[in-house]
């Protein structure tokens, strides 16, 4: 779980800062996403990777979920839960509402299968720019994508905790600072990931 979770995180931390660029105007961001696409080969690579990633994490939860349960069939009599977190009782929730998410967002702009802005050309290259920016000016479609952003957020702030502590480094006086690191880096990529799309609904970013 914890090797394939920061698989994932790489994966976030560079789509994140990859579409910031919406900040540096149309034709930059476009140029941007011309580029991914001219990967070719490599694209569907780096596709079939990330699916890889994605498939061996969520069968990795079903197996500890499943191990967890045989563990202790019956339930507790008083469950107190003192050490622990909202974050990281929540993790299987906000797993389901990442998926969720990641197939509602392929259908979004990959696929283009939404009753959204269409994505046209502009410069000889596709017009993601455009349809990004039109799509976060209507605040049904920026509420679930903020939606979503929460539950990445809640996910990471647990999850990178607890890969610290599956690779045995969150011990003595490392465990109190590691301890912030994964709210620190939920927090970060939930906010990193929201600002595009709240400034095209504030229309700080327009076409
Ligand atoms: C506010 C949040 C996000 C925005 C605005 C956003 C934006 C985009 C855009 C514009 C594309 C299409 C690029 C293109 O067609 O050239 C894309 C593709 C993609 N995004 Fe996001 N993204 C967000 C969050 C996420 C998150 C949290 C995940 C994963 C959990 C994710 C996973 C993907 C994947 C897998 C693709 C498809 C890449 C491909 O075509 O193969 N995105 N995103």
């Amino acid at each position: 779980m914890a090797l394939t979770g920061l698989g994932l995180v790489g994966f976030l931390v560079g789509h994140m800062a990859g579409h910031l660029q919406i900040f540096a105007g149309k034709e930059a961001y476009n140029a941007y996403a011309a580029f991914l696409q001219s990967l070719g080969g490599a694209l569907w690579l780096a596709r079939a990777g990330l699916l890889g990633l994605l498939v061996a994490h969520v069968m990795s939860a079903i197996k500890l979920n499943a191990r967890n349960q045989e563990a202790r069939p019956q339930a507790y009599a008083v469950k107190t839960n003192k050490a622990t977190t909202p974050y990281a009782l929540s993790m299987i929730y906000s797993g389901y509402t990442i998926l969720a998410f990641v197939v509602f967002h392929i259908a979004h702009f990959t696929l283009g299968a939404l009753p959204t802005t269409e994505m046209t050309e502009s410069g000889g290259v596709r017009d993601v720019y455009t349809a990004y920016v039109l799509d976060f000016q209507n605040p049904l479609l920026f509420a679930l994508y903020a939606a979503a952003m929460v539950g990445i957020s809640m996910h990471l702030a647990h999850a990178v905790s607890s890969t610290f502590r599956t690779l045995g480094v969150m011990r003595g006086k490392y465990r109190e600072p590691l301890s912030k690191v994964g709210p620190l880096v939920g927090i970060a990529t939930g906010v990193g990931f929201i600002i595009p799309p709240l400034a095209c609904l504030l229309r700080i970013v327009s076409v």
